[in-house]
């Protein structure tokens, strides 16, 4: 596995390997590496010949008192699980690489980066979209692979992607499951910083979004069951939990049949953690 620091060295690389002949994928993270993110190399490894990772903590989508400076960095782990996971290219820049004129926003969620993550995270969807958008012009794959565990975070990437005319080709934009630990908790680089309590008092979010699927009822008995689930547990302060319809990621209207997504978001101590779970209504 090659390491790059530099946007120039990258071009070159990742030209070589189309000039072989090869097809590209990329899967962009923020390190702290777990089996969530290596599930998403795994599904690239199988959908290309090249595959790219990222790791980049990206300032911009980090708001005044939250946990940029304090978000784990462990490159030389995560360099390992990559290379014995196959990866060919891990590119891990400086931020003068990615933002060579500075940090400005160049990407805008619209309303739906309004809501949910974005009511309490403002600024974080464009920050977001801001160095997707710049490490898709570096990179220029053909496929990137994303996790359904940021579900918001991938309607918005889906939405950047179809509305650039096109800016990124006929660039595959795929969606890749939650993996889980084994009682349910899903997998997060932020789950580090639960203490032991934190922890157990956690596994209420993925066990609330299961009540819910469990209850039978219109959609607010569903999300009354989760906040009910949520309510056995006061140290975990939930945010919000909502049923959005995922074409439009907006709370689903009276009368829809079909899957939605139950989100949630709560935050345990001083951590954050979201959740969701595609339900029959
Ligand atoms: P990060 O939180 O490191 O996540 C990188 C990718 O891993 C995202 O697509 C995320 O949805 C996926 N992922 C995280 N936990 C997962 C789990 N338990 N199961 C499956 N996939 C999981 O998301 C970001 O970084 C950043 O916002 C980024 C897109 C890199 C832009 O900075």
């Amino acid at each position: 596995m090659q390491i790059i620091t530099s946007a120039d060295a990258l071009a070159v690389t990742v030209t070589n390997a189309r000039q072989h002949g090869k097809s590209v994928s990329f899967v962009p993270t923020m390190g702290a590496l777990h089996a969530g993110h290596i599930s998403l190399v795994d599904i690239a490894l199988t959908q290309s010949d090249f595959v790219v990772v990222s790791i980049f903590v990206n300032p911009l989508q980090f708001g005044a008192g939250e946990d940029f400076e304090k978000y784990p960095r462990t490159l030389q782990e995560d360099a390992e699980k990559l290379s014995a996971a196959g990866v060919d290219v891990l590119f891990a820049p400086d931020v003068e690489d990615v933002y060579p004129n500075g940090n400005q926003i160049t990407q805008h969620a619209g309303p739906v980066g309004e809501t949910f993550e974005g009511a309490s995270r403002r600024g974080h969807f464009d920050g977001m979209l801001t160095v997707v958008a710049r490490l898709f012009d570096l990179v220029k794959p053909d496929l990137s692979v994303f996790g359904n565990k940021d579900a918001q975070q991938l309607f918005l990437i889906r939405q950047m992607v179809a509305n650039s005319n096109h800016r990124w080709n006929a660039m595959q934009v795929v969606g890749a499951p939650i993996i889980r630990e084994e009682d349910g908790l899903a997998m997060a680089s932020r789950n580090r910083f639960l203490s032991s309590d934190e922890r157990a008092w956690a596994l209420k979010i993925s066990q609330a979004l299961w009540a819910a699927e469990a209850t039978q009822g219109d959609p607010a008995a569903r999300i009354a069951a989760a906040e009910q689930a949520m309510a056995t547990v006061p140290a975990v302060r939930l945010d919000y939990v909502a049923l959005v319809n995922p074409a439009t990621f907006e709370p689903i209207e009276a009368g829809f049949v079909g899957q939605a997504l139950l989100i949630m978001a709560a935050q345990v101590g001083g951590t954050r953690l979201i959740d969701n779970l595609s339900i029959s209504i």
